[in-house]
């Protein structure tokens, strides 16, 4: 790797790079400007070095780097797209080519060219064609000027079942390159193909880089189902680590040092139309932790702009996790305020909330008002105070039943920040908005939970004396290996043989149990491994596990490969009953740490007659009886399998 690395610094001049961005004048052996990574227009703080082919800024930013540390910074890259690009522009390649790789990344430039083409094809359909004059009309009606549909690249995809394909495969395409591209599917005959968007408002949809990834296409006709189709899963589309709009926010993104996430396509648009150019969405799914790790390397603050509703009492009764996970699977929150309440812990972001009025979309208000939505992303809130605004607004919180059921729901929520001050300061605020004695809510604070991250601050809440805290801490990091190994095991099973999958499923829910998900792991490196193996069962080409060699990140490749061998040894059954209970001892050891949480709230709110007990009481009931079923499933472990 390091050759490349040295091969494309000898080939790349970092003045000639650096002056594309920053106006640089010679002095002496180096060169020096105004540095693009913070603003001052007074000192040249920035300067460039070609001997060493290094640049530093000397003023407010104090760092400094070679071409890939300045392509990285300015572009708010990663490591592997700085090299990408700049391999590219040195004309180096950047692996000892296989003929296979080589084929594939031919066949992966020709897919996104075909998907060039397919924006030119309906870009032409909107513009210049009599079938895109009602599109074209909608795309007015709400509000679109002709610079912004040009910009986005909007198009129209016509109706009936061949325009794109016939006019492809006249062009030289292969009816197998349309269907790899997502933009044609087989007919229902089994002869031939069709196009996949037919009669659809056409998004282009691009990666972080601007290049062609796949569409959205959105219905005309109100009557015409689903409402925004997607490209398929390719190679080059994947909807859970795509954010729409990214490539043309990423620089008001840094600039403003803020992303705004919203829902849909045309808010998107609109907003940037407004000149709120740092507007992005996901494409109807919930936020993943790909996508907020690729925001997170322009901006830690984010404001997540959602619709009234589903900021609301979908957050609510969200208790544990775990509780759900373990028991319900139909109920599917959009906004998960624990969940983002994790990612901002672990990305050490600033994760907001703000909400959008009644019934409007932001497209609607920025049109309308620009200066309201600016207002109302300048109120945006931290999650915990706006879930708890939300449950707050228009109760009678002198009820103490109502106060009751807020502190579960808040409650847990204040124990994931993982900075003292701010919890205790949240504390304070949620004991006020209810009009409770603070100390009421502070005696649960020292819960020891298993599955919390790590708090190198816990030593200053200064409650107990010290050698008990470190005792404490030392347990606690004791408790959590056995849960990581669990994961690890079972996921170690499932990687050499994914179809077990199938058959535990069966088992699981035979015994009234839910299915193997993601959400049964908790570190973000197994759950990415999970989802590997959903994908391997879901695609056809390859043989799961195959697939998921080839598909294994870089960064978790050795996790994967340091699966234990002797499992050839073991016959199919010995090996899924391994898996079954493996899984049934991860899960048994979650909903206990659930179980001995809600104990310690009940122990310490005993003493508040005025609190109702009735939430609680109802999830350690729920907690019990999974409890009862995972111990009744682990007694019957051996009988049920051999
Ligand atoms: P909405 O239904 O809220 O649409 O879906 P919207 O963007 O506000 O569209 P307009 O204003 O009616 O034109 C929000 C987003 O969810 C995804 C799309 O990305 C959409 O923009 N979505 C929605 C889908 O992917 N599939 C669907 O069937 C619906
Ligand atoms: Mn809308």
């Amino acid at each position: 790797m390091s050759g490349v690395v040295d091969e494309i610094k000898a080939r790349i001049d970092i003045v000639d790079l650096v002056t594309e961005s920053v106006k640089l004048r010679k002095s002496g052996k180096s060169y020096t400007g105004f540095c693009p990574f913070h603003s001052n227009s007074r000192t040249p703080a920035f300067a460039v070095f070609p001997d060493s082919g290094t640049w530093r800024c000397f003023g407010q930013c104090n760092e400094g780097g070679d071409i890939f540390k300045f392509v990285m910074k300015k572009e708010g890259w990663d490591f592997a797209q700085a090299l990408q690009y700049l391999a590219q522009r040195a004309g180096v390649e950047l692996e000892a080519q296989t003929p296979e790789k080589e084929a594939e990344d031919q066949q992966e430039a020709h897919l996104r060219t075909l998907l060039e083409d397919a924006v030119i094809f309906y870009r032409h359909q909107l513009m210049q064609t009599p079938a895109g004059q009602p599109a074209l009309e909608y795309l007015q009606k709400r509000g679109l000027t002709p610079e912004t549909m040009e910009t986005f690249g909007l198009g129209y995809a016509p109706g009936g079942w061949e325009a794109l394909t016939s006019y492809f495969l006249g062009k030289g395409y292969s009816p197998k390159d349309l269907l790899e591209a997502g933009m044609a599917s087989e007919r229902q005959s089994g002869e031939g193909i069709h196009d996949r968007f037919r009669n659809r408002i056409m998004f282009p949809i691009r990666d972080a880089m601007g290049r062609m990834a796949g569409f959205g296409g959105r219905i005309l006709d109100p009557n015409d189902v689903p409402k925004f189709l997607n490209s398929p899963q390719t190679p080059l589309f994947d909807k859970g680590r795509l954010l729409y709009g990214l490539d043309a926010a990423r620089k008001a993104i840094r600039a403003a040092d803020q992303a705004v996430i919203v829902e849909g396509y045309l808010d998107v648009i609109v907003l940037h139309q407004c000149g709120f150019n740092n507007a992005v969405s996901p494409m109807g799914t919930a936020l993943t932790e790909d996508q907020l790790r690729n925001l997170k390397k322009l901006t830690r603050r984010l404001v997540l702009a959602l619709d009234a509703d589903a900021a609301g009492q979908k957050a609510t009764l969200r208790g544990l996790e775990i509780a759900r996970e373990a028991m319900d699977h139909s109920a599917e929150a959009a906004f998960d305020a624990r969940g983002l309440l994790r990612y901002e812990t672990r990305l050490q972001a600033d994760l907001r909330v703000t909400t959008i009025p009644d019934g409007m979309d932001p497209d609607e208000v920025a049109l309308r008002d620009p200066q309201e939505w600016r207002t109302i992303v300048e109120a945006a809130q931290p999650i915990v105070l706006h879930v708890l605004n939300t449950l707050i607004s228009g109760r009678n919180i002198d009820d103490p039943k109502v106060k009751s059921e807020i502190v579960a729901q808040v409650l847990p929520l204040i124990e994931d920040v993982p900075d003292v001050v701010e919890r205790e300061d949240l504390r304070q605020r949620l004991a006020r908005a209810l009009r409770l004695d603070e100390r009421a809510l502070t005696g649960v604070s020292s819960v020891p939970r298993g599955s919390r991250p790590p708090r190198g601050s816990r030593g200053t809440e200064g409650r107990s004396s010290r050698p008990a805290i470190a005792s404490a801490s030392a347990m606690s990091a004791a408790h959590d290996a056995l849960p990581r190994s669990l994961e690890a095991h079972c996921l170690s099973l499932l990687v050499y043989q994914p179809d077990l999958l199938y058959s535990m499923d069966r088992v699981l829910q035979n015994m009234g149990l839910s299915r193997v998900t993601p959400a049964d792991y908790e570190y973000t490196d197994h759950q990415l491994i999970m989802r590997l193996v959903n994908q391997a069962l879901e695609q056809d080409e390859l043989e799961p596990a195959q697939f998921i060699r080839e598909n294994i990140p870089l960064d978790l490749k050795d996790l994967v490969e340091s699966i234990n061998v002797s499992y050839a040894e073991l016959t199919q059954e010995k090996i899924l009953e391994d898996l079954y209970r493996t899984l049934l001892m991860l899960r048994q050891i979650r909903v206990k740490e659930g179980l001995s949480q809600m104990h310690l709230i009940q122990r310490d709110l005993q003493d508040q007659p005025d609190i109702d007990q009735t939430p609680y009481l109802q999830l350690v009931t729920q907690y019990t009886q999974t409890l009862f079923k995972i111990n009744k499933a682990l007694g019957q472990a051996v009988l049920q399998l051999d």
